[in-house]
């Protein structure tokens, strides 16, 4: 029994001079010192041996098991060293690298130009006021004094829903929605994404943005219409800004005018962007029809309104010189990244 104990121990401590990691150095504590390992096997056969033979045997196999459980704390405490070394060397970061800028965002430029002309209107008192993209064929149309087979309709080419429902074709609808639920005092803008059924060029897009204005309270006159659209514009395109009034048809107001602002780029001399007029066409205007006002609850008899509504697409490209509505809707990081 001697023997073999001496045996067990000098190839166990032979064997973990080649362990390497801890696993293997776990396998082979098992395999030794376990419950069924080499040395409790030998153990097991001292019921055979002579008496006064045991105590001796006994103390050699602790001897030899605490050798070994001190060799085995010893190798893995160097094992965990050794390899937390490995770690820290790989995980080295090196502060010379150059870094990398995270790409920025920024804002589009439809947005930056809502957001200026949002705070142009919000300093003349007006609130902003949203609504649903698809809309009820009554708001968008009927209470617009857009009855069924009115060739209005024809102009702004509609995406039908069913037969009642529809994608709104401009953001008037929600000055009707303010109107039904908001009794005079009004003044409110309307900004938001509109659509018609046109076919995609460089100046058409099936998706567009529109901005709408809308005063309702005693005593509002066209010198009041007009007098917002100067500032407006004089804001928007620069003080020495002129703007026209043309007259023109709507079913929602009366008297109707378009309205033109004076070319920033010749100053009225004529140029390609105004295509030689001096004048370039912003916006439809005018005062609320009373029948809109009375198909609301609001008598035209105790309140006027004026009206105006423009595109945000065709004013934001007028401002930063932009010939093709399509840019907008691409979303291509180069053209993008120059606002
Ligand atoms: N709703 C009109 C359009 O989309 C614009 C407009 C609004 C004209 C208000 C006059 C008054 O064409």
């Amino acid at each position: 029994m001697r023997e073999k104990l001496e045996q067990i121990r000098a190839k166990a401590m032979e064997a973990m001079e080649g362990l390497h990691d801890l696993t293997q150095l776990e396998e082979f504590r098992v395999k030794t010192l376990g419950k069924k390992g080499e040395l409790t096997l030998v153990l097991r056969e001292m019921g055979s041996l002579p008496a006064e033979e045991r105590p001796v045997m006994g103390q050699l196999a602790n001897e030899i098991r605490s050798t070994l459980e001190r060799e085995l704390s010893r190798k893995t405490a160097e094992l965990k060293e050794a390899e937390l070394e490995k770690r820290l060397e790989s995980e080295t970061i090196d502060v010379t690298i150059p870094g990398k800028r995270p790409a920025l965002g920024g804002l589009h430029p439809l947005t930056i130009v809502l957001n200026e002309l949002e705070e142009i209107f919000l300093g003349m008192g007006f609130d902003v006021a949203e609504g649903p993209e698809v809309e009820y064929d009554l708001y968008n149309f009927e209470y617009l004094n857009i009855p069924q087979n009115h060739p209005a309709r024809d102009v702004q080419d509609t995406f039908y829903i069913n037969d009642n429902i529809l994608l709104r074709t401009h953001t008037s609808p929600v000055q009707i929605r303010t109107m039904l639920k908001q009794k005079p005092p009004v003044k409110i803008i309307c900004p938001g994404r509109v659509y018609r059924s046109d076919a995609v060029d460089a100046t058409h897009s099936p998706i567009f943005h529109q901005i709408e204005g809308l005063v309702v309270d005693k005593n509002i006159t066209m010198g009041d219409l007009k007098g917002v659209l100067d500032v407006f514009a004089k804001q928007v395109f620069g003080s020495e800004t002129r703007t026209r009034f043309r007259p023109h048809h709507f079913p929602f107001t009366e008297p109707s005018a378009e309205v033109d602002v004076s070319c920033a780029i010749c100053h009225g001399e004529g140029c390609r962007v105004c295509s030689h007029t001096g004048w370039i066409e912003i916006l439809g205007a005018g005062m609320v029809h009373p029948k809109v006002l009375r198909y609301c609850g609001i008598d035209p008899e105790v309140y006027s309104g004026f009206a105006f509504g423009m595109g945000l697409d065709r004013i934001t490209n007028l401002k930063y010189g932009i010939d093709d509505i399509r840019l907008l809707f691409e979303n291509d990081i180069r053209f993008l990244k120059q606002f």
